[in-house]
């Protein structure tokens, strides 16, 4: 570990010179880019974050104070395996690339710049939500996401660096150039362009768009391109925290809902300023719908290729599968056809877009039954529940055709009338924008959240996150 460089590092960055001085030059890059877009209002603030030191199971993070643009985003693998090999599609079997092979260079660098550029994405989605948290302990949590996606994004610019030489380089400049929403220079993915301006929004991004993440870094941990799966491989570690954020937050939302509806059964519950379940199930529609998006087409001649040529498997491709060539093996998927839903056969590699997002879909399911669990306990009769994947979708099969939330083939003139019905409204928007007033005396939290169980890394919730 060279933890006291400029760029913390386990990739001997002293050891090449050349790719230390272009990390070097585009270090201010990416501090300028981070105060300009970065958390809005707390720069200078001390907060209780955790900072990557080791790539080991145990003890790899630090816990201490710090302030954001003084946080050490560093360049961590983790450690390369003896004799490692490609473990899956036609060079299966053959030692894994330590370089870029001439053949997939377009592929990985395309898989490379669409992972790296949902990383600053995110934190410019975020950047204005430590102005209205509902208590320290989560503006911490916001901050800890917000600087770690910033060391992702050092994850994947160390891959554009050090292995595309001249295109890597423009490549990572024009990921500090891009902003999300931004019509003229968007972030190239979607959900990546949508707003998160309330904590409702954070914690179903977190939840759901971070959990897509989740499921493509864990299909690029499995790449035959070593130095890709050994990055990915430690940022799954730090992207925990990040899922735990999210699916906790929305249930301490749900919970709290709950709670307000036992206390006063007769009362809306926007009268005792919670967030009522069927505007918690528009947010859930929305963000569930554009992250399924992000997995790609349902036919995709791309997954096939990834997968042929080692650089992108399934989800624990190793652990789970006996079979790692799937060059017989078929699919069966829905599909519009002639207008109609249809069930079609088709290669196994072709639909690997689709196997990933059953994963993520499986998890999403896991999450919600939690969620259905709080409110059971608090004793009242409601259930939260997952649209159906056909709906609202924007990429694939679906994108074109307008489903309800069972999936049902609805006309576009249905679906205008009663998408007020499934997704967010103006109205929504405006009642949860409403509750979002600041609390920050330790030990406090707003009315619409119930508090976490437990506080971060030992610390009681009281605990004094941020320093103000
Ligand atoms: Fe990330
Ligand atoms: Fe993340």
């Amino acid at each position: 570990m060279e933890l006291h460089e400029r760029i913390p590092n386990n990739v001997n960055l002293s050891g090449d010179k050349r790719l230390q001085r272009a990390l070097e030059k585009w270090l201010p890059n990416y501090l300028d880019w981070w105060r300009e877009m970065g958390p809005e209002g707390f720069q200078e603030k001390d907060v209780w974050l955790r900072t990557a030191v080791s790539v080991e199971a145990d003890g790899w993070a630090h816990f201490d104070y710090v302030k954001m643009p003084d946080y050490r985003w560093g360049i961590f693998l983790k450690p390369a395996e003896a004799d490692a090999r490609v473990g899956f599609g036609d060079h299966m079997g053959q030692p894994a690339y330590q370089e870029v092979p001439g053949e997939f260079r377009n592929a990985l660098r395309r898989i490379v710049v669409t992972q790296a550029d949902t990383e600053p994405a995110s934190v410019e989605q975020q950047r204005r939500l430590g102005s209205t948290c509902p208590s320290l302990y989560d503006l911490r949590n916001l901050f800890q996401v917000n600087v770690e996606e910033g060391r992702h994004l050092w994850a994947m610019v160390y891959l554009l660096h050090g292995y595309f030489g001249r295109d890597g380089r423009d490549e990572a400049d024009a990921l500090l150039e891009r902003r999300s929403g931004n019509p003229d220079k968007p972030r190239i993915l979607e959900a990546f362009n949508q707003p998160c301006d309330d904590w409702l929004n954070f914690f179903c991004f977190t939840m759901f768009t971070d959990r897509d993440g989740k499921y493509q870094l864990s299909a690029l941990a499995e790449s035959g391109f070593e130095p890709l799966a050994r990055t990915c491989q430690f940022m799954l570690t730090e992207e925990a925290h990040h899922l735990f954020v999210g699916e906790t937050g929305v249930g301490r939302v749900v919970r709290r809902t709950a709670q307000l509806m036992k206390q006063s059964p007769e009362e809306d519950v926007r009268h005792l300023g919670g967030i009522p379940f069927d505007v918690i199930q528009r947010y859930i529609n929305y963000w569930f719908s554009y992250s399924l998006d992000l997995f790609g087409g349902e036919i995709s001649s791309n997954a096939a290729d990834f997968f042929a040529a080692g650089l992108k498997g399934r989800y624990q491709e190793q652990k789970k599968y006996a079979e790692h060539v799937l060059r017989d093996d078929t699919f069966t998927l829905t599909v519009v056809d002639g207008g109609r839903l249809a069930e079609r056969e088709v290669p196994m590699r072709n639909a690997l877009n689709e196997v990933l997002r059953g994963e993520y879909v499986r998890d999403c399911e896991r999450a919600l039954e939690r969620w259905n669990k709080y409110i059971a306990d608090e004793g009242v009769e409601h259930t939260l529940r997952l649209p159906s994947t056909r709906f609202h979708r924007h990429v694939g099969e679906f994108a074109g055709h307008h489903f309800d939330v069972d999936g049902r083939m609805i006309s576009a003139e249905e679906f205008e009338t009663r998408k007020d019905e499934w997704l967010p409204t103006l109205a929504d928007r405006e009642y949860v924008q409403s509750l979002m007033r600041p609390v920050t005396e330790p030990g406090k939290i707003a009315n619409w959240i119930a508090p976490p169980a437990t506080g971060i890394k030992g610390k009681p919730f009281e605990f004094e996150y941020v320093r103000l």
